[in-house]
């Protein structure tokens, strides 16, 4: 992995691997995200006790956030296995059939990125969630009908990065809906503490702060930085993380004080360079600084909005006075009809 891709928040091979080791098995260890563990909590408990299904799930939020490691200790709460695909895997009506009629009762199926599944493949999905059904047609022509097939009582927990993505009868059938934050550099801090202590890294507590800081408030993110600080403290240090080698490590990775790296820099620059601080449209900003429109939209923006450096306004993006600062500028000269 390059310096570049050090802060993405997208999964990488690496990342799942690891990941697998770190990942919390009960909702008791699943660190933050408080109001969304407090409803699970009381969710699952009450329908263990009416001994049913748990109702559809719908997990929403910027990438790296926990949704699939939430899906998994879901499955664990509940005591049954979770089957996982996601919507770009599924091409053919079939494809989901085969896996809906496989699924035992109260079994979880996981489906992530469920906003990038085809029209056919939701239709699927529509009488499976609501009346355990499969509709499916034989034939064709005059002599085409439909046989329903029944399911056994099941869960689907979806992931979508954003929920005004989905199509609105899809929504709908989730009773289950919760957006998943950024965390706040405590719930941070005790991540990279768990995970320094499973991983058997030697981490003090300044250098933990620092990780946890510069993470954008992203556990998959924190704990890549903790991977690549241990490497770093093992080849020019002792082993152990102290708050100078985190800096060291984290300076080499050009991973700033804010937790920005080239790529959001770049952005910010670009809005503030070629666009005299905005408004700015997503497609001019996407060329400008060549990235796929949603990356920026699913990765970038998020976190630059929540840290208080970009605005997002009727008529385009806009750099905030923070941005200015970020970069030493004098703020924008902007007339107020336009923010
Ligand atoms: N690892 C990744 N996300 C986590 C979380 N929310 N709690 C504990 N460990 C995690």
């Amino acid at each position: 992995m390059t310096t570049e891709h050090v802060l993405s928040t997208v999964r990488v091979e690496e990342d799942a691997q690891y990941e697998a080791g770190l990942r919390p098995r009960a909702l008791d260890d699943y660190i933050g995200q408080d109001r969304v563990r407090e409803n699970l909590t009381v969710a699952i408990t009450a329908t263990r006790k009416r001994d049913e299904a748990l109702d559809h799930v719908l997990l929403y939020g910027p990438p790296g956030l926990g949704k699939t490691t939430l899906a998994h200790v879901i499955g664990n709460e509940l005591g049954v296995p979770v089957r996982s695909t996601a919507g770009p895997v599924l091409e053919k009506p079939g494809d989901l059939a085969a896996i809906l009629t496989n699924l035992q009762v109260r079994e979880v199926l996981f489906i992530d990125e469920i906003h990038r599944m085809s029209p056919a493949i939701e239709e699927i999905l529509y009488p499976a969630m609501e009346d355990y059904e499969l509709d499916i047609m034989i034939g064709q022509g005059p002599s085409a009908r439909s046989v329903k097939v029944p399911l056994q009582h099941f869960t689907l927990i979806g992931a979508t990065t954003r929920a005004g993505l989905l199509t609105s009868p899809l929504r709908a059938r989730f009773g289950i809906v919760h957006r998943l934050d950024f965390y706040t550099e405590r719930d941070l801090v005790e991540i990279v503490t768990r995970s320094a202590r499973i991983l058997g890294v030697p981490i003090d507590a300044a250098a933990t702060g620092e990780v946890a800081r510069r993470s954008r408030g992203t556990p998959r993110v924190a704990n890549r930085l903790l991977r690549r600080v241990r490497d770093y403290a093992e080849v020019r240090a002792d082993g152990a993380i102290t708050v100078e080698v985190a800096g060291r490590a984290l300076e080499l990775l050009e991973v700033d004080e804010q937790g920005f790296d080239e790529a959001d820099r770049r952005l910010l620059h670009a809005i503030i360079d070629k666009f005299g601080g905005g408004p700015v449209g997503l497609n001019s900003l996407a060329a400008a600084i060549s990235e796929e429109k949603d990356a920026i939209e699913d990765i970038y923006e998020p976190y630059l909005i929540q840290a208080g450096f970009l605005d997002r306004t009727p008529r385009g993006r806009v750099a905030t006075a923070r941005a200015y600062d970020y970069f030493g500028l004098p703020g924008p000269e902007r007339h107020p009809r336009l923010l």
